[in-house]
């Protein structure tokens, strides 16, 4: 464990623990404050995340920046949005277990210096990792799950609501949840002085 975000994210970055190193373009570590209250977890980066060494940059991404924004949250302001795996699965393959295991010690580094109140999971692969193996997203996203003090719920994949957008809807209704715990327990996520 690295204890300050630039020593580990210069030693993630030369990572070769996994395959995955020898097809990425870019490692993808994360955007956002690491002093953010509030992280998103993803799965892995897709095509234009490697391409461009940034996670949730290609059409999910947009799709996931308008609900952000639409609950006042801003991947380059109040919260920090990190990936399951930092490197490309050759395309777009689900990671393998190995590869999540050789990479997940980076996300629990990165979760134990930003010490989030809330962290949600975009999607299934995540929520399963970082919540409960048996977790059923259809049924279960919205919903704040507690372990040691900190709060998790999952909801939809981007990509998924792209694939079916009769689901954004419910997925924004995580959102609303979302900022009213936001509003519950955070205290610098909305800055309290503005408006
Ligand atoms: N999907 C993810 O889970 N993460 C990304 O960074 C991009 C697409």
């Amino acid at each position: 464990m690295y204890d300050n975000w630039h020593d580990l994210k210069t030693a993630c970055y030369k990572c070769n623990k996994c395959e995955l190193c020898s097809t990425r373009t870019n490692l993808v570590f994360g955007v956002g404050n690491p002093n953010a209250e509030v992280m998103f977890i993803g799965e892995g980066p897709g095509e234009q995340e490697d391409l461009k060494g940034e996670p949730f940059v290609g059409r999910g991404g947009q799709l996931l920046d308008k609900m952000l924004a639409v609950v006042d949250l801003d991947r380059n302001k109040n919260i920090y949005i990190a990936n399951m795996v930092k490197c490309r699965p050759p395309k777009n393959r689900d990671p393998k277990p190995e590869e999540q295991d050789q990479c997940i010690n980076w996300l629990r580094n990165q979760v134990k210096l930003i010490r989030p109140k809330i962290i949600v999971c975009l999607g299934r692969i995540s929520a399963m990792r970082v919540i409960k193996p048996d977790i059923k997203i259809t049924r279960e996203h919205g919903i704040f799950f507690e372990r040691k003090g900190t709060l998790l719920m999952a909801t939809l994949h981007p990509a998924a609501l792209l694939r079916n957008p009769n689901n954004k809807p419910a997925a924004m209704e995580d959102f609303f949840k979302l900022r009213d715990k936001i509003n519950e327990i955070c205290d610098h996520t909305y800055d309290k002085q503005g408006g």
